[in-house]
C-alpha cells in the first residue's frame, strides 16, 4: 500500500505562541512593562477591554503546560521572549529572575524532549525604549544586537534554532502607519524608518549571532500571496504595490540586500535614499526563513486605501475564519515555491499557520469540537506535503497556536488555540484539532487523508 501523506523523519512537528499573549504577570519578578503593557491599559485600544495581566497564566503554569505540549506529542516549541524580563530598561541592568524564567522553561521543554525555538522579539518592545524613540531610533540596533547577545550566551548551549524578529510588517503596519496596535502611531514617514530599523537590528543580532552562537539563527515573516482581482494594468499594479508592501520589502532587504522599487511609489517623499551601508548590515547569511502563513488576498486599485493604494476583494464563495481571513490552502504550496524560486534554496520552517473559529462551549466529556480547525490545519498539512513533492527544502511546521490566547487589540475574542483555555479557571481541553494533530504527528503525517467531521 503507498502511503499518500509522509513527512520526512526528522520534521519538526510543533506548535507556537509569544509571550504578551500567554505568560501573564507581565512585570512580576522585577519585569519592566512593554509598549503592549502599556497599550493594552490604554482606554479604547483593546476589544472588551481586555489586557495580558493574565493571559494563560503561562508564566506560573510553564510546567503543566510543557506537559500537554508532550502529551500531544509535539517535537518542538516556538515561543518569544519577553525583551523586558530581561532587560527591564531594555538595555543596561540585567534582571536575573527574568533571564532565570527562560532558562527553566528551556529545561524543562529539554527534559520533555521538546525542541525550544525562541523568538528574540515579537512585538512587546520594552517600553523604556519606546520612550527613546523605540523603533525609529537608530541605536535599537545595537540594543537589540546587546539584547540578543545576552540571551545567546546564556542560552545558546541548549537552544538549536533562535529567530530574531517575528514579522516585521505586522510591527510597521498596525504600530506605526495604522496605529491598530502598540505602539499606536499613525504617521507615513514613521513607517519606512521603523521597518528599516527593525532591519538593521534583525542584522545587528545576526552578526552579533555569528561571533558568539554555535547553531541557526533565522528571521520569521509573514508572507500574503497578493492576487489581482482583474488583468487590468490599474489592478496588476495595485497588486504588485500591495505585495511590494507586505512581502517582498522584508525579504528583498534581508536576503537580496535591496528594496523593491514600489515603495518610492507607496510611500513617496516619505520614503528616505537609505545608505549602502544599512543594507550590507542588514543583508546577513542566515540559516533559516520562518514562514507564518494564514491566507492570501485579491486586490483591486483603489485609490481611497493610503499609501498603498490597493484594497481587498471579498471573496464570496470561501470559507472565511473569524478575523475576516479566506482559507486559502493553495496560497501555502504556493509561497513556498515562491520563496524557493526567488531567494533560493534556504531551509524553511512554517513558524506560524492556523485559524480563529467560534468554538462551542467545552461538553462534559471534556471535548470541543472544531471541524473547521480540524480541516483547516489537515489541508494546509496537505499544501506542505505538496511542496515538499516539488523540491522545497520545509523543515518543519508550527500550529498557531498551542493555547487560545490574547489575540492582541482583539482581546480574548479570537480563538486560535489547540487548545482550549477557559480564562475563568485556566482550565487546559485539547480540541479536536489538538487531538487531530496529535495523531498526524505520531504517524508521520499518514493520516492526513483521514476523513474530517
Ligand atoms: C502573529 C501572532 C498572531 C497571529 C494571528 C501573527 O500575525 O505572529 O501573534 O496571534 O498572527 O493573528
Amino acid at each position: 500500500m503507498t502511503v499518500p501523506y509522509q513527512f520526512p523523519d526528522n520534521f519538526l512537528w510543533g506548535s507556537a505562541t509569544s509571550a504578551y499573549q500567554i505568560e501573564g504577570s507581565p512585570t512580576a519578578d522585577g519585569a519592566g512593562p512593554s509598549i503592549w503593557q502599556r497599550f493594552a491599559h490604554t482606554p479604547g485600544t483593546m476589544a472588551n477591554g481586555d489586557n495580558g495581566d493574565l493571559a494563560c497564566d503561562h508564566y506560573r503554569r510553564f510546567e503543566s503546560d510543557i506537559a500537554l505540549m508532550r502529551e500531544l506529542g509535539l517535537r518542538a516549541y516556538r515561543f518569544s521572549i519577553a525583551w523586558g524580563r530581561v532587560l527591564p530598561d531594555g538595555t543596561g541592568q540585567v534582571n536575573s529572575k527574568g533571564l532565570d524564567f527562560y532558562e527553566r522553561l528551556v529545561d524543562c521543554l529539554l527534559s520533555h524532549g521538546i525542541q525550544p525555538m525562541p523568538t528574540l522579539f515579537h512585538w512587546d518592545l520594552p517600553a523604556a525604549l519606546d520612550d527613546r524613540g523605540g523603533w525609529l531610533n537608530r541605536d535599537i540596533a545595537n540594543w537589540f544586537a546587546d539584547y540578543a547577545s545576552l540571551m545567546f550566551r546564556k542560552l545558546d548551549d541548549r537552544v538549536p534554532t533562535w529567530s530574531t524578529l517575528n514579522e516585521p510588517w505586522v510591527v510597521t503596519d498596525g504600530g506605526y502607519l495604522h496605529g491598530t496596535l502598540a505602539p499606536g502611531h499613525r504617521n507615513l514617514y514613521e513607517a519606512p524608518i521603523a521597518s528599516h530599523n527593525l532591519l538593521r537590528a534583525h542584522g545587528a543580532a545576526v552578526q552579533a549571532y555569528r561571533a558568539i552562537g554555535q547553531h541557526q539563527i533565522g528571521l520569521v515573516v509573514n508572507i500574503e500571496p497578493k492576487h489581482p482581482a482583474s488583468q487590468s494594468p490599474a489592478d496588476l499594479a495595485a497588486t504588485q504595490r500591495a505585495d511590494a508592501y507586505m512581502n517582498r520589502q522584508y525579504l528583498d532587504a534581508a536576503l537580496l540586500g535591496r528594496y523593491p522599487d514600489e515603495m518610492a511609489d507607496i510611500f513617496g517623499k516619505a520614503w528616505p535614499q537609505w545608505p549602502r551601508t544599512d543594507l550590507d548590515l542588514i543583508h546577513q547569511p542566515i540559516d533559516f526563513l520562518g514562514l507564518n502563513y494564514y491566507t492570501r488576498s485579491v486586490n483591486r486599485h483603489d485609490d481611497q486605501t493610503w499609501p498603498v493604494r490597493a484594497s481587498a476583494v471579498k471573496q464570496s464563495r470561501a470559507t472565511i475564519t473569524e478575523t475576516g481571513w479566506e482559507v486559502y490552502p493553495q496560497g501555502l504550496t504556493d509561497t513556498l515555491l515562491w520563496l524557493k524560486n526567488r531567494y533560493g534554496d534556504l531551509p524553511l520552517y512554517v513558524t506560524e499557520n492556523g485559524s480563529a473559529f467560534y468554538d462551542p462551549p467545552v461538553a462534559e466529556a471534556g471535548q470541543v469540537n472544531d471541524p473547521l480547525r480540524v480541516r483547516y490545519l489537515q489541508s494546509h498539512l496537505k499544501a506542505i506535503h505538496h511542496a515538499l513533492n516539488q523540491g522545497v527544502d520545509v523543515r518543519g511546521y508550527f500550529a498557531w497556536s498551542l493555547l487560545d490566547n490574547l489575540e492582541w487589540s482583539h482581546g480574548f475574542s479570537k480563538r486560535f488555540g489547540l487548545v482550549h483555555v477557559d480564562f475563568e479557571t485556566q482550565t487546559r481541553t485539547p480540541k479536536d484539532s489538538a487531538r487531530y494533530y496529535a495523531r498526524v504527528i505520531k504517524s508521520g503525517g499518514c493520516v492526513l487523508d483521514e476523513p474530517t467531521a
